[in-house]
């Protein structure tokens, strides 16, 4: 049996940030043959074009993370209707020199909360956008778009009972959709 491994991308460098807190609640819907880890993205440079010669040693090991990963998943906040500019630095940092890119052909998922009504719609629909030029495959149906709420999360870090059933509905098909990418 292959045991796959997920890249998680988190859209924000806050302590005490929701959507880190939404990555490691969701980790534990996941099926055992699925291992699901962090990749740091705080640590990276600005991108400037004149480095891709000589990638600093954060942006490195973050290629090879994704590189060695099975599939994608991108849990963000909206910033000013648009993605956070650090989940875009990672994302160019990723995608240069041209010919390797460690995007193209990974499978993603791509979750937000926010205490705002909208639930980081905007946020995703640009990140949407630029993982199509990436050629990521992303996650089409059922999209996931959480507003902050009181009982989100239990004290043990746990989806809360009234999101629960929603968001186990979410992870089977994000692990369904990067099964069948693996089958490919
Ligand atoms: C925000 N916030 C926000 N919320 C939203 O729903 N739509 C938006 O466009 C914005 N814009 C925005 C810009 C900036 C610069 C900040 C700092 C915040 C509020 C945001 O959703 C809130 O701070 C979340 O708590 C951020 O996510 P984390 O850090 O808790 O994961």
């Amino acid at each position: 049996m292959h045991h796959y491994q997920i890249a998680i991308i988190v859209g924000s460098l806050r302590k005490d940030s929701f959507n880190r807190k939404l990555a490691s609640a969701i980790v534990k819907l996941a099926p055992s043959d699925f291992s699901l880890t962090m990749v740091q993205i705080g640590d990276l440079p600005l991108y400037n074009q004149d480095d891709d010669e000589n990638p600093a040693e954060p942006v490195r090991r973050m290629k090879q993370e994704i590189q060695a990963a099975d599939g994608i998943l991108i849990v963000t906040p909206e910033y000013n209707r648009s993605i956070p500019g650090v989940l875009k630095n990672a994302l160019d940092q990723g995608s240069r020199p041209p010919g390797q890119s460690v995007w193209a052909g990974k499978p993603a998922g791509i979750l937000g909360i926010s205490p705002g009504a909208a639930g980081t719609a905007m946020a995703q629909q640009h990140l949407r956008n630029v993982l199509s030029f990436l050629d990521v495959s992303v996650l089409r149906q059922p999209e996931a778009y959480l507003q902050v709420r009181e009982g989100m999360f239990d004290d043990a870090g746990n989806i809360g009972e009234a999101s629960r059933k929603f968001l186990q509905n979410w992870m089977d098909h994000y692990i369904a959709w990067i099964e069948k990418h693996g089958e490919q």
